[in-house]
């Protein structure tokens, strides 16, 4: 099910890969959305590329994209763009970010697709049918502890406006974790937990762009993925901690602690 719309998925995010990985180190149009949220040409060209080419082959289906905002309200499947995920990183030339595309139907994920340019990984997963590493399978890890789990998270825009709660949040989990990681992508945060390499994750105050393929990738490679109150995650929601079985339920008494 949904073998074509997870092929135009792989197309989409290759051909703009191969532009974010030429436009890497090159980028001279950088502009700020925010204090510090910027935009690049790469960011719009990466989406252009993507949105024609999924406009092209479904034209009737929605598209919620970062840059571009959403358009054509009226069908119930929703393509979810994140066109370049790690645009600081990108502009600083570190070479951590991804392209991330999702397709949500009757507010179900069924599909999430995942491409890293710089290190040739392309992660992927259909409902019900696992979730793949450049088509190996992916599993979660079996780590049982907080503290011998590796851990991992991002910080909002508004940080500067409200840097309280999440360094709370920060907090509480360095004094119980083996080690916490901010490496600057939500997408690939996510598609290290899925593949074991990163225990869990959590942050909040993101976008749907930034976890919708993310989360279903987690779920299909067997994490659990909810808000920080335990609720069944969506990417409209949020917060989300996305973690394996073992773990979860520890980081969510973290959170709340
Ligand atoms: C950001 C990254 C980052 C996360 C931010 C996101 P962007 O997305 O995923 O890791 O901490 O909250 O907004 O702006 O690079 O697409
Ligand atoms: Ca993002
Ligand atoms: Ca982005």
């Amino acid at each position: 099910m949904w073998e074509k719309e997870i092929q135009v998925a792989r197309q989409a995010a290759r051909e703009a890969g191969i532009v974010l990985k030429r436009l890497f180190g090159q980028v001279s149009q950088i502009e700020k959305k925010g204090e510090i949220d910027l935009v690049t040409e790469a960011d719009l060209q990466s989406e252009k590329i993507i949105l024609d080419i999924i406009s092209r082959h479904f034209p009737r289906d929605s598209i919620l994209a970062e840059e571009a905002g959403e358009f054509n309200h009226l069908s119930d499947r929703l393509w979810i763009v994140d066109p370049l995920d790690g645009t600081t990183n990108f502009a600083h030339r570190f070479p951590v970010f991804a392209i991330s595309i999702a397709l949500e139907i009757e507010d179900e994920l069924v599909l999430g697709l995942v491409n890293s340019p710089c290190t040739n990984e392309e992660f992927e997963a259909v409902k019900g049918t696992g979730a793949f590493l450049n088509k190996k399978p992916l599993r979660v890890s079996q780590t049982k502890t907080l503290k011998d789990s590796l851990l991992v998270t991002g910080f909002p825009y508004d940080v500067h406006e409200n840097p309280h709660r999440v360094i709370e949040m920060f907090q509480k989990m360095i004094v119980r974790a083996q080690g916490v990681r901010r490496p600057g992508s939500a997408v690939i945060d996510l598609c290290y937990v899925a593949a074991g390499i990163f225990d869990g994750f959590w942050e909040e105050r993101l976008k749907p762009w930034d976890t919708a393929a993310g989360a279903i990738i987690v779920s299909e490679a067997g994490g659990k993925v909810t808000t920080y109150k335990g609720n069944p995650f969506t990417p409209h929601l949020k917060s989300i901690v996305a973690a394996n079985p073992h773990i979860h339920e520890a980081m969510l008494e973290a959170l709340n602690s």
